[in-house]
């Protein structure tokens, strides 16, 4: 039987669906720069930094630039990112969140958010979901981004609960793979996520009984 004392939530794309604003903002700017960005370049970008997720795409277009350009760029994703995401409200939090939330506080299971955006906090409140977390680590507390697993690791030991006793709940591959390097229990939200522990299409309808069947 796995005991889980906490549960990790990624943001973006488990909680809402701003996921697809990243995309959007990213697709804009490799579109001006005249580089190609695909949904699967976007696959591999998700849960990955803003200065990340910027070199991968230069690099793609071969395309060497100074860092006051990238600073420049990365404000200009940032900017795209904010407007496109400006009219988030409680009702884009994404179906069966609150309820798995409900029942996880009602049973002593802590919620803690590791999200590798540094939006994250501005997005949860828009949510009215911050006084749910009883830690929030994002993108302003961590020095290395997903795959490494140092947010999850934050996060747990905020929350005082050892990884084997923790659920990571993620959409991004490197989120994944962040959360089995760090030895926590892994559900992956979406396609594509077969080295997490179990796989689900959405979080509707989930329960803490249903995690513990497709824990075991
Ligand atoms: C992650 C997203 O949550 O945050 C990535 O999946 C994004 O797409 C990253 O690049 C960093 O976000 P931000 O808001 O700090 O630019
Ligand atoms: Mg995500």
């Amino acid at each position: 039987m796995v005991a889980i004392k906490a549960c990790i939530f990624d943001l973006d794309g488990v909680i809402v669906d701003t996921a697809r604003h990243h995309f959007a903002a990213w697709k804009s700017l490799a579109d001006e720069l005249v580089i190609s960005f695909t949904e699967e370049d976007n696959e591999r970008l998700k849960g990955v930094s803003r200065v990340d997720s910027l070199d991968y795409i230069l690099q793609k277009g071969n395309l060497v630039l100074d860092s006051a350009k990238k600073l420049q760029l990365m404000e200009k994703k940032n900017m795209l990112y904010l407007e496109m995401a400006a009219s988030t409200a409680p009702t884009d939090v994404l179906p069966g969140v609150v309820s798995l939330m409900d029942e996880m506080t009602a049973s002593g299971i802590k919620i803690g958010l590791g999200s590798s955006s540094k939006n994250a906090q501005s997005i949860l409140d828009k949510l009215h979901l911050t006084s749910r977390f009883s830690t929030i680590v994002d993108g302003n507390n961590i020095t290395l981004s997903k795959p490494d697993p140092e947010v999850f690791l934050k996060a747990a030991a905020a929350m005082d609960v050892a990884p084997e006793n923790c659920l990571v709940i993620e959409d991004a591959q490197s989120g994944v793979e962040a959360a089995i390097t760090g030895g926590f229990y892994a559900i992956g939200v979406g396609k594509g996520l077969e080295s997490a522990h179990a796989q689900l299409e959405n979080l509707e309808g989930l329960t803490i009984e249903r995690i513990s069947n497709l824990l075991q």
